[in-house]
């Protein structure tokens, strides 16, 4: 039997845990010696020392041990997911919630991945901008500072009158450098929408990191639970027109440096119901893991 590539064996023998070499057999069937070779090659490419794409425990990784420098970007994507921005309240003499806040458009150089800084344009130097969080109903202010070296808006999704859209022609229209204004407008409807720059080129102002997420809960809140918001974004990082960089909450690969899996030494206790019988597979959420055996069933009975 010729040699197989790792890979193809793991694919092949998937399904059949009993009599392996029968499995390989009946399911790659036009294994020939000169494609086993070209696969071998393949592997070997992949696998090299040389040629290093980079996957390091089945997952891509070009950051060679390094790390973004989050100290000088001003924000951590760790903290961004569960940093939500209340702003501060008072209430009117009907009781009303007033709920403001304040943003300001900054040019500054953040590093998205280590050692790859682009020249951003952010609401209060992060990207994305503050999580903005506020209660339907409720009457928002939200001052705008331009201290960028181009003209802004913020343009709200979510329902108010057109003048406090943040679009050129409406309203205050495009804030000028070193100017201000105030959008204000009641909080509806619930739900998750965002914020960004609609100043034109709008490609532009937004790929140069201005938008954030704003979120408007029911007036009668929601339940308790570990909430936490990543923003999907990329970035062109030597404006070629393409992406270099693509994050959740704009770092690249930042929620690979946490802690999430169990290493030497460490324990976790998992504790969980089944709702309905059946076979329910577990696994190590790491592919390469899962395609050498860290893999197994719950087999689950009335
Ligand atoms: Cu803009
Ligand atoms: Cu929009």
């Amino acid at each position: 039997m010729p040699k197989l590539s790792r890979r193809r064996l793991i694919a092949a023998s998937v399904p059949a845990l009993g009599g392996a070499a029968a499995a390989l057999h009946s399911t790659v069937p036009h294994t020939h010696p000169w494609d086993a070779e070209a696969q071998a090659a393949e592997t070997a490419h992949q696998h090299g020392a040389g040629a290093h794409a980079g996957h390091v425990g089945g997952h891509a990784n070009f950051r060679d041990g390094r790390t973004v420098d989050h100290v000088a970007n001003g924000f951590d994507p760790h903290e961004v997911l569960r940093d939500f921005d209340w702003g501060t309240t008072h209430r009117l003499a009907s009781g009303r919630v007033v709920r403001e806040w304040e943003l300001v458009a900054v040019d500054k150089e953040i590093e998205v991945l280590p050692g790859v800084h682009f020249a951003a344009w952010t609401y209060n130097g992060r990207i994305p901008g503050p999580t903005l969080r506020c209660r339907e109903g409720e009457l928002l202010r939200i001052t705008f500072v331009n201290a960028s070296e181009h003209p802004h808006t913020i343009h709200f999704h979510g329902i108010h009158p057109s003048a406090m859209d943040g679009v050129d022609g409406l309203g205050a229209g495009e804030i000028q450098p070193t100017t201000r204004t105030v959008y204000e407008f009641e909080a509806q409807p619930a739900g998750l929408h965002l914020y960004h720059c609609h100043v034109r080129p709008l490609a532009q102002h937004l790929a140069k990191g201005l938008y954030g997420a704003f979120i408007v809960d029911p007036a009668d809140g929601r339940e308790d639970a570990d909430e936490v918001v990543m923003v999907m974004n990329g970035f062109d990082t030597n404006f070629d027109r393409a992406n270099e960089v693509y994050a959740a909450n704009t770092i690249g690969f930042a929620y690979m440096d946490t802690p999430i899996m169990l290493c030497q030494g460490q324990r976790g206790i998992l504790e969980w119901r089944f709702p309905q019988t059946g076979r329910f597979m577990f696994h190590a959420h790491q592919s390469e893991f899962t395609e050498l055996g860290w893999q197994g069933f719950f087999e689950v009975v009335a």
